[in-house]
């Protein structure tokens, strides 16, 4: 961490008992509020302020959980990018909801965020998959993910092979990676307070647009 990001922290640090979520008003919106949580945590240098726990629902109705990156927001929803045949990808697809969990620890605030989930467009992912590093291109190619694998060098052998074949070339979008839109119905702000007299937001969506009702602690 940078010398100004720890700087940041320090400075930050018990900021959140201190902070009040304001009052919601009737006609909220929640990604406004989301924006700017989320640039705050990005102000105060957490590392990694876009990790994100999402939790799907397997076959058998059993959660799983894991964190990823969220790469792009707006009043469409939250994305980040994975293997669509992973564990969460085929979780997803045979079921398509998540939850979405942020800690942004030293602001003492949670967001969860609970919705449906689409695949985003095929343009969208292969846009951003262009943005990435040649190497985690090849990488996208190599693994496979969420597959049980018996040594680490068949992951190198495959890591090679993708090289040779795509040598003096562009990487292309493999068609089993892409993006994955949570579509929220329920945005919950937690902020910590003193004496865990925590501040709990969670707004709803349903035809007639958000509102938001104070939870209790
Ligand atoms: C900080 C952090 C960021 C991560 N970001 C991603 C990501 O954006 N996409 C992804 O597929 N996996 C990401 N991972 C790995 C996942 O947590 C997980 O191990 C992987 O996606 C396989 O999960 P699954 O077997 O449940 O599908 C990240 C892990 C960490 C710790």
């Amino acid at each position: 961490m940078s010398l100004i990001s720890k700087l940041r922290c320090a400075l930050t640090l018990g900021q959140g008992v201190l902070l009040s979520l304001p009052e919601p008003k009737g006609n909220e919106d929640p990604f406004t509020l989301f924006g700017d949580w989320f640039k705050q945590a990005e102000k105060s240098g957490i590392v990694l302020p876009e990790s994100m726990t999402i939790s799907s629902i397997g076959a058998d109705g059993r959660p799983s959980a894991r964190v990823v990156l969220l790469k792009d927001f707006d009043e469409k929803g939250f994305v980040f990018y994975t293997n669509y045949t992973s564990r969460k990808g085929q979780e997803l697809d045979l079921n398509p909801v998540a939850c979405l969990t942020f800690h942004w620890n030293i602001l003492q605030r949670q967001v969860r965020i609970e919705g449906r989930v689409e695949r985003v467009s095929h343009e969208e992912s292969n846009q951003y998959f262009h943005t990435r590093g040649r190497g985690s291109q090849i990488g996208a190619w190599a693994s496979q993910q969420s597959q049980v694998i018996a040594q680490r060098s068949l992951l190198e052998q495959r890591v090679e092979h993708y090289k040779q074949k795509f040598s003096n070339k562009d990487v292309p979008l493999p068609d089993f990676w892409g993006g994955y839109r949570v579509i929220p119905d329920s945005i919950e702000f937690w902020q910590g307070k003193a004496d865990r007299l925590h501040d709990r937001f969670r707004y709803t969506c349903d035809a007639k647009g958000w509102k938001a009702d104070r939870l209790s602690p």
